[in-house]
C-alpha cells in the first residue's frame, strides 16, 4: 500500500497576540461580503510550499532546515493588497528585511536537491487575510506598521477538513546569529 503523504509547507507563525491583530486587520480593510477571513489560527507567511511528502521527502527537508544558519530580524508589516486571479487579500511588510530574504534564499538551493518544485514566480513575502475576495482593500495599508520580532521558523501540515483548512505546527526551527557574530567578532 502507498505511503500516506503530508501537505507541508515551511514558515513563519505569528504568536497568537499577532494573529488576533492581523484578524482584526482583515475584518476592518476587506470588505467584501462573498470573502472569507483566515481565523486567527490559521494565518502565516509561507517560505516554501513542500506539497504532498512522504517520509523521506519530509526527513530531507529536516535536514535543510537544522543546517541553515539566518539571523533574526524584524517585520514591519503595514502594505496591504490583494491577488485578483487567486482572489486573496493579504498583508506584507513594508521592506522585506535582508534576513528574511536570506532565509528564503538559503532554504532554496536544499529544497531544490531534495527534489522539491522551486516555483518560477518570485516569491513574495505576504500573509493572507481573506480568500474568496473580489475587491481590493480599503486602504493601501494601515497606518500603524504591526512589529513582528522572528525568532524562528516551523514545518507545519496543512489538512483539508469538512470545517476548513487546519493547520498543525510539526517542528520549529530557532533563527540564530552565527552571522552576526562571525562579522562583528572583537577579536
Ligand atoms: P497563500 O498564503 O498565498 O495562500 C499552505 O497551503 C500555504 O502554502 C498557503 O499559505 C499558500 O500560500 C502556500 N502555497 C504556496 N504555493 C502553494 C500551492 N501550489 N498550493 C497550495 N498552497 C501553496
Amino acid at each position: 500500500m502507498a505511503e500516506a503523504r503530508q501537505r507541508l509547507f515551511l514558515a513563519l507563525w505569528p504568536p497568537p497576540e499577532l494573529a488576533t491583530r492581523l484578524h482584526r486587520v482583515a475584518t476592518q480593510q476587506f470588505a467584501d461580503q462573498h470573502a472569507r477571513c483566515l481565523t486567527a489560527a490559521q494565518i502565516h507567511l509561507t517560505l516554501f510550499y513542500l506539497g504532498p511528502s512522504d517520509t523521506e521527502q519530509r526527513r530531507c527537508a529536516e535536514k535543510v532546515a537544522t543546517t541553515l544558519e539566518t539571523p533574526p530580524f524584524t517585520l514591519a508589516l503595514s502594505r496591504l493588497g490583494h491577488w485578483p486571479r487567486p482572489r486573496v487579500g493579504w498583508i506584507a511588510p513594508e521592506e522585506s528585511p535582508l534576513g528574511l530574504i536570506t532565509l528564503v534564499s538559503r532554504l532554496q538551493p536544499g529544497l531544490g536537491e531534495c527534489g522539491f518544485r522551486i516555483d518560477s514566480r518570485p516569491w513574495q513575502a505576504h500573509l493572507t487575510l481573506v480568500r474568496k475576495l473580489r475587491r481590493p482593500p480599503l486602504s493601501e495599508a494601515i497606518e500603524q506598521p504591526l512589529l513582528w520580532p522572528v525568532s524562528e521558523f516551523v514545518l507545519v501540515e496543512s489538512r483539508t477538513r469538512p470545517t476548513g483548512v487546519e493547520y498543525r505546527i510539526l517542528q520549529r526551527w530557532p533563527l540564530n546569529d552565527q552571522d552576526l557574530r562571525e562579522n562583528h567578532r572583537l577579536c
